[in-house]
């Protein structure tokens, strides 16, 4: 089955189809192709998303991306079609709420041959609701104007298969994985543990307090006047502080003195909110801050972080004697926290299989949507009717 995926939950327009065989206990995917407009440069200037921007940039990008995407799958044929007045009208009023978008929508569509897909896959949430809607309301309209099932995703159940997916022979692969799978949710508005004991059914193990992780990054990254995104920032200086420490996998600087927040509670729950503010105190007692002085705060800020993250995993492992752990959501890209996975992993879990998402695969992309998306359609969970939920719950 050839599923389309269509990703705007934040600051990036991607839309992916993928040919999908198999079932829950080995299945192979193709990128036939990829398509993505990011935001990042128009966002950098107000230092975050701003999401009315964002709403409106999706709304200008989806039809083009979708058409390079169709163009790089081969499935893209000229050939007029009429669209009856009725669907005409449900349409229109489908993309009543994105200008400029149901004009683009009804010129490609009247003029291209409805490719041979099996199924529309969306981000239904969470994220940003706005440019969620953009999205959704785009899938819908396809979906009718091209008499297609729709599948409805959740954002962060995108992140675990993206993480369970691994590359051989320029396919994706998902097989031989053994539940109970333990997944580190770690993004820019989520830090979870859940757990999967069998396919697409979750648990709640722990989660985060107050702030996300990947917030606390962005955060910091911002009190040390870094350009957003911050955590890849945050990294960067991290790791030119480690190699300068000449220790590959964790430095040791003279301002060891970050919290490590909740590490010894008897819960499987985090705490960031105090870290960050541990950073800005820190900071004023710094009159000048120097480049050296980022990267010492970036280097103890990363340890900490990493070090809380490991302790909870670790704990949650034995407590619920997973078998299979992945780590999912854009903070995963972070190399620190790699590393120090892949060699606590050995050392204390030896049998526990570790997945990391390739690199392309750990920040937000329409592959892991598409992944997520065969799953749900395999068992026939096609939607017609669903919203925009910027909190959607996985569990
Ligand atoms: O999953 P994602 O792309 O978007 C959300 O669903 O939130 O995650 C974005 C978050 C941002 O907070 C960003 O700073 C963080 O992931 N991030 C990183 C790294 N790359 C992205 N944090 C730490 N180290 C990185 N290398
Ligand atoms: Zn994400």
């Amino acid at each position: 089955m050839k599923i389309l995926a269509i990703e705007t939950s934040c600051d990036e327009t991607v839309i992916a189809i993928l040919e999908c065989i198999g079932d829950e206990h080995a299945a192979t995917f193709s990128v036939l192709g990829n398509a993505l407009l990011s935001q990042i440069e128009i966002h950098k200037q107000y230092g975050g998303v701003f999401p009315a921007l964002a709403k409106r940039e999706h709304a200008k990008n989806l039809v083009p991306i979708l058409e390079a995407a169709l163009e790089e799958a081969e499935l893209l044929r000229e050939d007029k079609q009429i669209i009856s007045e009725e669907t005409r009208a449900k349409i229109s009023k489908i993309l009543a709420r994105e200008p400029g978008l149901s004009e683009a929508f009804f010129e490609f569509v009247s003029e291209c041959e409805i490719p041979e897909i099996g199924a529309i896959a969306v981000t239904a949430g969470p994220g940003l609701e706005p440019a969620l809607w953009v999205g959704i309301n785009f899938a819908k309209a396809l979906a009718l104007v091209w008499n297609k099932p729709l599948v409805a995703v959740n954002h962060m159940e995108g992140h675990i298969f993206a993480a369970l997916a691994s590359s051989q022979n320029e396919n994706l692969l998902i097989n031989n994985i053994e539940m109970p799978v333990l997944a580190l949710l770690i993004s820019g508005g989520h830090t979870q543990l859940v757990l999967m004991r069998e396919w697409l059914k979750y648990e709640l193990i722990g989660e985060t307090r107050d702030d996300a992780v990947g917030e606390a990054f962005d955060k910091v990254a911002r009190m040390l006047s870094l350009p957003y995104p911050g955590g890849p920032e945050i990294s960067r200086l991290a790791e030119s502080a480690r190699s300068k420490l000449g220790s590959c996998s964790r430095g040791s600087t003279s301002r060891d003195i970050l919290p490590r927040p909740m590490i010894h509670e008897d819960s499987c729950d985090f705490s960031f909110a105090g870290l960050k503010t541990a950073v800005m105190n820190l900071l004023k007692k710094i009159p000048d801050v120097s480049e050296d002085d980022k990267k010492d705060i970036a280097l103890e800020f990363e340890n900490a972080v990493t070090d809380v993250l490991w302790h909870k995993t670790s704990r949650a492992l034995n407590e619920t004697a997973a078998k299979t752990l992945v780590i999912g959501g854009g903070v995963s890209a972070n190399v620190h926290i790699q590393r120090t996975f892949t060699e606590k992993i050995r050392e204390i879990h030896p049998d526990v299989a570790l997945h990391i998402p390739e690199p392309a695969m750990s920040t937000d992309n329409a592959i892991m949507i598409a992944l997520a998306g065969y799953y749900r359609a395999i068992r026939n969970e096609f939607a017609t009717d669903f919203k925009a939920n910027g909190n959607l719950p996985l569990i």
